[in-house]
């Protein structure tokens, strides 16, 4: 059974861009065939604590000597690493907040983002290598690729791409607040076909995901 696993982080429940193009993708995803399946975790209403400490970011054999790690904290990394072990691929809502990512989805990151885990440290560790993961990416302003203040994306494609080895695709949707912003207001048109655009590339995302054989 194909499984997507649906992360969406936006605080906004109503207007949210991320989550309706998640939720076009898993759509998508789920047309396919009765046999795909779509996992949820919403970073938003189901909020992760911060890590309790900062032992749980290396495996075992790679913490100091005395250090304390909450065993319902230890459960919970457990928990979320495996939901990534078990999906085909991974869909990630990623609002721009603050140009970073909202600390909702950081401390998901903070917590499956592990050395010696799920990131090579002292011996090859990258169990979730080559595994597809969609970034679906909205932004009030406009950023163009390798601009200095976008600290959302490029940290995103870091830690889940060059550190853990996942496959990731960006989708970015940017101009959102054009509709709300008077200064922006000139904008709305570009801001319309960027949605659009966006969706569409996650059409044809869901269509060649979640029909790749192994
Ligand atoms: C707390 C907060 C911080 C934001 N910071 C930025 C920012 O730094 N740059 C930006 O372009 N837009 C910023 N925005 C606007 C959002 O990126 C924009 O509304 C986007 O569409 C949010 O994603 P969503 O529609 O999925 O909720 C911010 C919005 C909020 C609520």
């Amino acid at each position: 059974m194909p499984t997507l696993l649906h992360l969406d982080s936006s605080a906004d429940l109503n207007s949210s861009v991320s989550r309706a193009l998640t939720a076009r993708f898993a759509t998508a995803w789920t047309g396919i065939s009765t046999d795909h399946l779509v996992v949820r975790r919403d970073l938003h209403l189901d909020q992760l604590p911060h890590l309790p400490t900062d032992a749980l970011h290396w495996a075992p054999r790679l913490r100091r000597p005395g250090d304390l790690v909450p065993a319902d904290a230890e459960q919970l990394q457990q928990v979320l690493i495996s939901e990534l072990l078990n999906a085909d691929v991974v869909l990630i809502g990623a609002p721009m907040y603050n140009w970073a990512v909202p600390s909702t989805l950081k401390a998901w990151i903070d917590y499956v983002h592990v050395g010696g885990v799920t990131s090579t440290i002292d011996e090859p560790t990258q169990p979730l290598a080559g595994k597809p993961v969609v970034v679906v990416s909205s932004r009030g302003g406009s950023y163009g690729p390798g601009d200095p203040v976008d600290h959302q994306v490029p940290s995103i494609v870091q830690a889940l791409g060059t550190s853990m080895g996942m496959d990731v695709s960006t989708v970015t949707a940017d101009l959102t607040l054009a509709g709300r912003l008077p200064a922006l207001s000139g904008l709305t048109g570009r801001a319309e076909q960027e949605r659009e655009r966006a969706a569409q590339e996650l059409d044809a995302l869901a269509e060649r995901l979640g029909r790749r054989k192994g």
